[in-house]
């Protein structure tokens, strides 16, 4: 009984199942995106994150439940199809080339082109500065090559591209995994600008403190199995940490840690004091 049309969530997942052989990678999750909301995905390694974004980007196909997209199911032959219809994916690895400049890298496989096939490097200079501008980046030299940027800068370039490009869904697989607490912050500023320019943007993280702030649903993996959906005023912050680290674990290793760094900071003051 769904809205086809522009009540309908942009990306709608309801019974969503995956095997890989015998290995059961997902199995009966549901997930919606809407426009102008940050949908985080969470999960420890093996919960089954990449999976299930590669079924959203049309890598690979779900075995059972339905996928929907704006109200209508589609079963997708290649992420080609997903893209057509606005489903735009950054991996973490990028798909950069790290000597070519920032511009040729933005227009990688879309370049614009003059007659007789000669490239616009003017026009498609000019656009990447200003798409990076719009979403709060200030390049200086779009010339240089993407290699020279910093991890985060990386991100927000690849997340611009696929804004421009016509992205109404943004997937990003682990944006922030590999950075620093301020190359982080950059990227989640730039996902919150994502999400004000109305995108619907699904943030897969296994750091929940990436999550929260940003967050509006989440939807959280362990093994596969959903074990728990919420809206943002559903649970708070340390209920989303709890849940992630399955509970009591979490609260012993807290313990244990607190206990080893006492213990250190003794050590220490001993060190200093003899
Ligand atoms: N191509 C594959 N072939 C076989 N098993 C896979 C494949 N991809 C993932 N898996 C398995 O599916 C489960 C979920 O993996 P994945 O979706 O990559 O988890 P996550 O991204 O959360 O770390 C894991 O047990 C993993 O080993
Ligand atoms: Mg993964």
């Amino acid at each position: 009984m769904s809205a086809v049309g522009a009540d309908a969530p942009l990306v709608r997942l309801t019974g969503v199942g995956k095997n890989y052989g015998n290995v059961i990678a997902l199995r009966d999750v549901d997930l919606q995106v809407d426009a102008g909301q940050v949908t985080c995905v969470l999960g420890d390694n093996g919960a089954g994150k990449s999976t299930l974004i590669k079924i959203i980007a049309g890598l690979h196909r779900h075995d059972s439940g339905t996928y929907e997209v704006e109200g209508r199911e589609v079963v997708f032959d290649s992420p080609r199809q997903a893209l057509d219809l606005g489903i735009a994916t950054v991996y973490q690895d990028l798909a950069m080339v790290p000597l070519m400049p920032v511009w040729r890298n933005f227009f990688l496989g879309s370049e614009k082109r003059r007659g007789f096939g000669r490239l616009d490097v003017e026009y498609m200079r000019r656009t990447t500065r200003a798409e990076l501008a719009r979403m709060g980046i200030d390049l200086r030299d779009v010339d240089q090559p993407v290699g020279t940027l910093s991890g985060g800068e990386r991100q927000c370039v690849a997340i611009a591209r696929a804004v421009h490009f016509g992205a109404k869904v943004l997937v990003l697989d682990e944006p922030t995994a590999a950075l620093g607490v301020k190359q982080a912050g950059v990227v989640l500023r730039y996902i919150v600008r994502a999400r004000e320019q109305g995108l619907g943007v699904v943030f897969i993280t296994h750091n929940p403190h990436h999550a929260y702030p940003i967050g509006d649903r989440f939807l959280i993996l362990n093994r596969g199995r959903s074990i728990g959906y919420h809206t943002k005023d559903e649970i708070t912050r340390d209920q989303l940490i709890s849940l992630m680290a399955g509970g009591a674990e979490l609260e012993e290793l807290t313990h244990e840690l607190q206990a080893a760094a006492r213990g250190l900071a003794g050590e220490t003051e001993d060190a200093l004091s003899s």
